[in-house]
């Protein structure tokens, strides 16, 4: 096994955005794209990560401890290249490692197989290996130089001359070091360039001056575009959420439109789960086998045991516990709950911050009321009771197994096990008094015509 540090560059700014935020913490799938490549470095064996981010990310630097907590943290003080951007993680090079990796924290699409054929070459011998890729617009990227098949060198495009503009295999931005050489070899380039800035792509030229190899590895051009404007974000988005409605799929669900639906990258299904069309998946839900979505439905944060039925125009939020067979309908909001095995919200119902026991069935149009303005509060509801129509629980509340709540009840108060509470006021009938209403009604409305 060589051992692997995998250096994530995130220190631009990228103002093309157009934002306040760190462009690689703008969000694909519902990760950030630098969280997206943080995982990918995890999940290709990497032994250290390091993150190099710019003087004010504070966000970035928090969200590189959320995702990958034992992550080093570098900052690069002044944004003077990619050469220079490495450089700033030198301390963990300097910690030795058979293979470096360096990845742009705004391409988040990379997949860990296409890093394992990057870092092939390094063990046969070659001092650097390059992503390559063929765009369909190569204006911009660096170019591949080759010579007799080999790479000899990598030409930005504001340094390239006419022939070499006219190369249509690019730099992806991605790119393999001998962990022996790296620094050397990183020390040793200039800024001589259009740009003034130390380019991490001279590595090539530095390789071949030293009697080295260096190698290319080419890859798809959806799988390594980078994302420098809004516009690529998007594609970035749609490029994800191809690839996960057919891994869906693959695993054994159903998506009877699968370009209506919209999964996060952490979304997991289980088998024969059917997803009707225009369903949105937010980050954080688990749903196991045999479960249907149905149309218009949106999910984040929830786990949905086996058999439940969502929807339609169901909202399930976070911690949302739905057990065994639950029933939610149409227009249910569920939040904070833990629904038992066989619990029904069949319609236009708000559940939150509820425990709410096996069978019991919540009729239309109920609420827990869980907030005062100040804090949330908990509604507690036993196994097999039920909650009838249009019923209304200021939480604090318990209300005990079997009990039965009476249509448009504001229950305030606990209600015992196999209690029945009716808290509304009392129907009373007046015989005749409608008849006599509609007359003096009907006279009112004549007197001021005659008048
Ligand atoms: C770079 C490559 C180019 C390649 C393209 C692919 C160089 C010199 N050029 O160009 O060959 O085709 O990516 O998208 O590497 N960064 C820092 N600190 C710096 C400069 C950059 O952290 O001082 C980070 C940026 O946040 C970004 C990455 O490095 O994630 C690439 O920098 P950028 O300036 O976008 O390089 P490109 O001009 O796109
Ligand atoms: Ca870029």
């Amino acid at each position: 096994m060589r051992r692997l540090l995998v250096i994530v560059l995130a220190a631009g700014e990228g103002t093309r955005m157009k934002s306040a935020l760190p462009k690689v913490m703008h969000k694909v799938a519902g990760r950030s794209m630098v969280g997206h490549v943080l995982e990918t470095a995890r999940a290709a064996g990497a032994a250290e990560i390091a993150v190099v981010i710019g003087p004010d990310h504070d966000r970035v630097a928090a969200e590189v401890a959320r995702v990958a907590p034992d992550a080093g943290v570098f900052v690069q003080r002044e944004r003077l290249g990619t050469a220079h951007a490495v450089l700033a993680a030198r301390e963990a090079i300097a910690r030795g490692y058979d293979d470096i990796l360096v990845m742009y924290g705004d391409t988040p699409l990379v997949q860990p197989q296409t890093l394992e054929a990057l870092r092939a070459p390094l063990a046969q011998g070659a001092a650097v290996t390059v992503l390559g890729f063929r765009p369909a617009d190569p204006a911009g990227y660096g170019r591949l130089v080759t010579q007799d098949g080999r790479l000899v060198a990598i030409r930005e495009e504001k340094d390239a001359s006419p022939a070499e503009k006219a190369i249509d295999l690019c730099n992806a931005g991605l790119m393999a070091l001998d962990g022996a050489l790296a620094l050397e070899l990183l020390a040793g380039i200039g800024n001589a360039n259009a740009k003034g800035e130390y380019y991490l792509t001279d590595a090539v030229e530095a390789a071949i001056a030293r009697g080295r190899t260096a190698a290319v590895s080419e890859a798809e051009a959806g799988e390594v575009a980078g994302v420098n404007t809004r516009a690529q974000l998007a594609e970035a988005e749609a490029v994800l959420q191809q690839r996960l409605r057919r891994a869906a799929m693959e695993g054994g669900a159903t998506l009877v439109a699968p370009e209506t639906v919209f999964f996060s990258a952490d979304t997991r299904l289980g088998r024969d789960v059917v997803v009707e069309p225009n369903v949105v998946f937010g980050p954080g839900v688990a749903v196991a086998d045999g479960v249907v979505i149905r149309a218009f439905s949106h999910i984040e944060g929830a786990t949905l045991a086996a058999g439940v039925s969502a929807g339609p125009f169901a909202r399930l939020r976070p911690g949302a516990a739905l057990g065994e067979g639950v029933h939610i309908g149409n227009f249910v909001e569920i939040k904070n709950a833990e629904l038992a095995r066989g619990v029904k919200v069949n319609h236009l119902s708000y559940v939150g911050d509820s425990t709410v026991g096996e069978g019991t069935n919540i009729g239309a149009g109920s609420i827990t009321c869980n907030y005062d303005g100040f804090n949330k509060h908990r509604t507690t509801i036993g196994a097999n009771a039920f909650i009838g129509t249009n019923s209304l629980m200021v939480a604090p509340v318990t209300i005990g197994d079997g009990a039965y709540v009476g249509t448009g009840s504001v229950i305030t108060e606990d209600v015992p096990a196999d209690a029945l509470a009716i808290g509304r006021a009392r129907q009373v009938n007046k015989p005749g008094l409608a008849a006599r209403l509609r007359e003096r009604l009907q006279a009112f409305r004549k007197a001021p015509a005659e008048g």
